[in-house]
């Protein structure tokens, strides 16, 4: 039976965030909540589940039979019943857990997303906005060479944004300390200014093409030099990051930002709608982001009347 509604994962811990932000809650299945009508513009969620249907099942069999029956590619959410549950994802078509070698592009097969509310029924949708099972994106890490894993919340946004810094193009890493994102953007082959009040790894600041500035990044507003990426990951209140953004928006000049916008408390919530106003941006919370959301914007997504 198709649901009127819309699945939606709240990432682990952000429940209450998704929660405040849903309108229509028709119920919640552990983190998932499901919501009246179509997709809503919410952000703290990992993973939307865009065509939900209620499946009747008589056993593990009917259900891998009925799933089987729509598509190949299912990534199941369990929230409780779990041994039935992996009986049945046991015996669908094998899912690939494989993390990601980056810079490689997302998987492209069609990936849906399924749980089991109770004995008999399952919750089943073909279409999901991630194509990583629940939204989880993983890569191949790196034990050593990148002094923290900060890296990983920089590498998930180029994947979302299809595009990373390369060879002849020049970054600023604002809020670089101790350079998990400038090691990750020298190794790419790009140049990058490394701004932060706190020292950088020194093992990173040898890196190639990196260049590291002690001070405020907001400090360095535009004018002097320009860059072809601009990318934060300052601790800051999110209206100044916004100011300071502006400034770079304007000049036209930088064509790619990933920002972090970190919160604290239940405040500061108000800037999302400076970041949302700029067309062709969004933002997300990542898999990797704790409580923060990430704001990614390319001039090259854009028309040319926009650009
Ligand atoms: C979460 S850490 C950044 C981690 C970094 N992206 C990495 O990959 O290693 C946040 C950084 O913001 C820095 N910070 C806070 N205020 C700043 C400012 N006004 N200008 C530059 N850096 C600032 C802090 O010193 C801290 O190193």
């Amino acid at each position: 039976m198709r649901l009127d509604a819309t699945g939606y994962l709240a990432p682990r811990g952000f429940e209450a965030h998704l929660r405040r932000e849903l309108r229509g809650v028709l119920a919640e299945h552990g983190r998932l909540f499901i919501a009246r009508g179509q997709r809503q513009p919410v952000h703290w969620t990992e993973n939307v589940w865009l065509d939900p249907v209620e499946i009747k099942i008589r056993s593990v069999k009917d259900a891998v039979l009925k799933l089987r029956a729509i598509q190949r590619g299912w990534a199941l959410y369990a929230f409780k019943l779990f041994r039935r549950a992996e009986l049945i994802q046991g015996q669908l078509p094998h899912v690939s857990a494989r993390p990601l070698e980056f810079p490689a592009p997302p998987p492209r097969s069609p990936l849906g997303s399924w749980t089991l509310l109770d004995e008999d029924t399952v919750i089943a949708s073909s279409h999901s906005t991630s194509p990583f099972p629940n939204g989880e994106v993983r890569f191949e890490e790196f034990k050593s060479g990148p002094p923290n894993r900060a890296y990983l919340k920089l590498w998930e946004a180029l994947t979302l944004l299809g595009r990373h810094p390369r060879q002849g193009e020049r970054c600023l890493d604002a809020g670089a300390s101790p350079g998990g994102w400038t090691w990750a953007v020298s190794r790419l082959g790009a140049t990058v200014v490394a701004i932060d009040r706190a020292p950088l790894d020194p093992r990173v600041e040898q890196m190639p093409g990196v260049e590291y500035r002690q001070g405020s990044a907001f400090s360095l507003r535009p004018g002097a030099e320009s860059f072809d990426w601009i990318l934060s990951d300052v601790v800051c209140y999110p209206e100044r990051l916004w100011n300071w953004v502006k400034a770079w928006l304007e000049t036209g000049a930088v064509r790619h930002f990933v920002c972090t916008l970190k919160f604290q408390g239940d405040q500061h919530y108000g800037a999302i709608e400076h970041f949302e106003s700029v067309k062709g941006s969004r933002l997300v919370h990542l898999h990797a982001n704790k409580h923060e959301l990430t704001w990614i914007f390319s001039r090259d997504a854009l028309g040319p009347q926009d650009a």
